[in-house]
């Protein structure tokens, strides 16, 4: 998905009310649901009809009987729903809005990682291609990995992938020794370092710190609550759907944000009270800023761009994914 292509994001379209009009009228003229994942541009948030993170998203396009489903989020994220809904009429605003975790491992690599651990289980993030899910055993989301490792025996040997920070907050909750770990990672939350993170809670000894476990500085949370250089219960590691659900139950004023920055705007609709303040400002991920407004009226005057998922594929991933929704509490934009 992401390899040469030109990822400039289509624009010249003003999120404005013709355009909010035009969006809604065509949706309700085509039974469309719109989904859109926190990170997504504040204007896509704000119409769509629901707002989470990516297995809120998911359960809801599995439960939806709308005709289409408008999935204004990155590209494994519409095609999981394909896979959940293979008869109704997936769309993504721009398929090249793609992820460079998903890009981390491919089907023939886990293949060869599978024939290394005969037995072992395969746990798969959600942020994967169709092929890899066709070869996992249960899917997870950063909201219930814990859940679904805790839900397989602890005698079988466990492959989580792709992303090693996420595999490694898992590890280290469930004290499981037989997770092996695949080292892919996002770019985008890699680049929320440690050193970052300790200089920002330095500055801010008050605040809370709502980190996701993608991020190369969940550890050193951990590491700091340890040394007691953080208090233990300020630091929270919680997926995109959980921070809004903290938002609104924290006493602290201010919230030190360890994610994309496209979260701050529904922590901010949350809890306007608090001051939410990004750890990193920079990290924004192209991919899902792609879904301009421009892209969503495109989307739904012309079609585009329509997600098919190979039947095959499709069929052996569909378990795998039935799984991962079925596991975890409800939550995160449900
Ligand atoms: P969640 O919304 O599941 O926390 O996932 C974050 C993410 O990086 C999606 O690409
Ligand atoms: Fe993928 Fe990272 Fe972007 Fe999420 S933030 S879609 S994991 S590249």
């Amino acid at each position: 998905m992401t390899g040469t292509l030109d990822l400039t994001p289509l624009t010249g379209v003003e999120p404005d009310q013709a355009w909010r009009d035009e969006v809604l009228e065509l949706a309700r003229q085509q039974d469309a649901v719109l989904l859109a994942h926190n990170y997504q541009l504040p204007e896509i948030q704000d119409i769509a009809d629901h707002t989470g993170d990516s297995l809120a998203l998911s359960r809801i396009a599995a439960e939806s009987d709308a005709a289409t489903i408008i999935f204004c989020g990155v590209h494994f994220m519409a095609e999981t729903a394909k896979i959940l809904s293979p008869d109704k009429r997936v769309l993504i605003p721009d398929a090249r809005a793609g992820c460079s975790l998903a890009d981390s491992i491919t089907a023939d690599e886990l293949r060869a990682w599978k024939a290394e651990h005969p037995g072992a289980v395969v746990v798969s993030y959600v942020n994967t291609t169709a092929a890899v899910k066709a070869e996992t055993d249960i899917c997870c989301t950063s909201s219930n990995a814990v859940d679904v490792v805790a839900s397989i025996p602890a005698d079988k040997e466990v492959l989580f992938l792709p992303d090693q920070f996420l595999g490694a907050h898992v590890k280290r909750v469930t004290g499981r020794a037989n997770l092996h770990i695949w080292a892919g990672e996002c770019h985008v939350h890699a680049g929320i370092n440690g050193p970052e993170l300790a200089q920002r809670a330095a500055d801010n000894p008050d605040a809370d710190l709502f980190i996701h476990p993608e991020c190369g500085c969940a550890t050193s949370a951990l590491y700091l609550a340890g040394e007691g250089a953080v208090p233990a219960d300020k630091v929270k590691i919680l997926s995109t759907g959980d921070m809004v659900t903290q938002a609104r139950a924290t006493k602290a004023s201010t919230v030190l944000v360890a994610t994309e920055i496209g979260m701050l705007h529904q922590l901010r609709k949350a809890a306007p009270g608090i001051d939410f303040r990004a750890v990193n400002d920079r990290a924004s991920c192209r991919y899902m800023k792609m879904i301009t407004p421009a892209a969503l009226l495109r989307s739904l005057r012309e079609g585009r761009d329509e997600v098919h998922v190979d039947a095959d594929i499709a069929a052996r991933a569909r378990g795998a994914v039935q799984r991962m929704i079925e596991i975890g509490k409800p939550g995160g934009g449900e």
